[in-house]
């Protein structure tokens, strides 16, 4: 299905580069985007400054805020929401479903508060969905489900004008519901679509879940929708996410950590306390130390840390887009992945999707950089391997595959190389087998060469094979057939 407001210019796994056409607003939106949420009650730091200093071309407020708030309200119906938060470019609305989950329950409808939003000129509105929570039982899920789709359909009957409207995806932990939510929302006419109920995942580190819950709604909602990933703040996991296909995230951490003196990185969060120099070269951080930073009162504390908190949250959206043009993000992905072992587990669950990985990743990229044993796992080695199958053997032949130069004395010599396997010399110089690794390879890498090895010999029964390997440790050896004649070069 093709998106009317929506445009991929570029991939890599799942994670792309894409243009979100916002037509009330009248300009285009470049994902993957970062919305910064705003407080309008607290406004840490202005609008106004966002867009001039920070690069945001589009933040995300909560309606219902304006819509409880007499003041609020009053001001937006009659100035809109653009003139209220100074802010000139594209602004998403959420709906007091977050109130709903927080508090039990709102009063308002979703006509009722699309209408609103609407009105208060919105760009992207939010029908009132239910986020169920996570691990709660199967017929509860079910039920909230059932009631957010059934919001989506009316959702669809409110005349909204230009106004594009989300279809959040909900289903708890099921990923069988998430996915089915997620082909659900994609069959109707709304326009973008958020995973939602996933703050609770994020707040207790589950990133493996997160993954899994994207992973299928993914599924359902097929490559050409826009996801949105509600609620996801922390810069550390969005080079993640963005590999699971997300294409927009809010952040209200860039404040919510500011307030208590919380200092965001790529790598995790760090104590205003606890700092004695600021390893970012942000204006904030240049022109000031923690010492200084730490005497200031309250308010000026918060702003600035704030400011450094959005800092980060935009440059790591830069880095992200500029690994997915160079064809790294993976790359980027594990390296952020070592900065909490719960990163960790999030980008072990990503590559447990390598199958789902491998249908959309481009063929060919740069080169394959391997630098852990979770890169043995990435979907170009998965995409190596079904390649095998395709590459003929003559029966009765004996085949080398070796690591070392080729041997005149075998019928055919192909090359081995961990973490791929074997392939034939004259594919060496095609991608991903031109990957630059390292000499001391690790125990995965050559558990996976030796499954290549152990696929073509079951591909090809009638060959007759030998192993040449410059000392695998055993735990790799074991997986290959015993067919197979080892020898191993380590010693030559
Ligand atoms: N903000 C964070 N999570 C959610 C969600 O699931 N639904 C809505 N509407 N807003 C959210
Ligand atoms: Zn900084």
């Amino acid at each position: 299905m093709t998106r009317e407001h929506f445009e991929i210019r570029d991939q890599d796994g799942l994670g792309r580069i894409g243009e979100l056409s916002v037509p009330r607003a009248g300009i285009t939106v470049e994902t993957p985007a970062l919305l910064p949420v705003i407080n309008p009650h607290v406004r840490t730091v202005e609008p106004s400054r966002l867009r001039s200093e920070f690069g945001a071309e589009i933040l995300i407020t909560n309606s219902y805020v304006f819509y409880g708030s007499d003041e609020y309200r009053e001001a937006a119906v009659e100035r809109g929401l653009h003139d209220v938060l100074d802010f000139d470019g594209a602004i998403m609305t959420d709906s007091g479903s977050f109130q709903l989950a927080e508090y039990g329950e709102i009063d308002v409808t979703t006509p009722e508060i699309l209408e609103f939003q609407r009105d208060i000129g919105s760009d992207i509105g939010t029908p009132v969905d239910i986020p169920t929570p996570p691990d709660v039982a199967r017929e509860r899920a079910e039920e909230e489900l059932a009631t957010t789709q059934e919001r989506l359909g009316i959702a669809e009957g409110v005349d909204v004008g230009e106004m594009l409207v989300n279809a959040p995806v909900q289903g708890s932990t099921y990923p069988d519901l998430r996915e089915e939510a997620g082909r659900h929302a994609s069959a109707t006419d709304l326009d973008v679509f958020p995973v939602g109920a996933v703050v609770p995942l994020m707040n207790d580190y589950r990133y493996g879940d997160v993954v899994d819950v994207v992973a299928a709604a993914k599924r359902g909602l097929g490559r050409d929708a826009p996801v949105h990933l509600f609620g996801a703040g922390h810069p550390m996991m969005f080079a993640l996410a963005v590999a699971m296909g997300c294409d927009l995230f809010d952040s209200a951490a860039y404040a919510l950590y500011a307030r208590d003196d919380r200092y965001l990185t790529v790598r995790g969060t760090e104590h205003l306390d606890d700092l004695e120099y600021f390893p970012c070269s942000c204006p904030v951080c240049t022109d000031h130390a923690p010492a200084e930073v730490r005497r200031l009162g309250d308010r000026d504390r918060e702003e600035l840390l704030a400011e450094h908190n959005l800092h980060v949250t935009f440059r790591e959206i830069r880095t992200i887009k500029q690994a997915l043009r160079s064809g790294d993000l993976l790359e980027l992905v594990e390296t952020r992945a070592r900065a909490h072992p719960a990163m960790l587990d999030g980008y072990r669950a990503l590559t447990a999707h390598a199958e789902q990985l491998e249908r959309e990743d481009a063929v060919s990229k740069g080169a394959f950089f391997y630098l852990s044993g979770e890169s043995a796992r990435r979907p170009e080695v998965l995409r190596h391997r079904e390649r095998l199958d395709r590459l003929a053997l003559d029966p009765g032949d004996r085949v080398l595959l070796t690591e070392g130069g080729p041997s005149d004395r075998y019928d055919e010599s192909w090359r081995v190389l961990a973490p791929f396997g074997p392939f034939p010399r004259d594919l060496s110089e095609t991608y991903p087998l031109t990957a630059e690794v390292p000499d001391r390879m690790d125990p995965e890498g050559y558990r996976s060469a030796a499954e290549g090895v152990a696929r073509l010999a079951e591909l090809n029964p009638e060959v007759e094979f030998t192993l040449a390997h410059r000392g695998w440790p055993e735990r790799a050896l074991a997986v290959v057939p015993e067919r197979v004649e080892l020898a191993d070069l380590s010693g030559e």
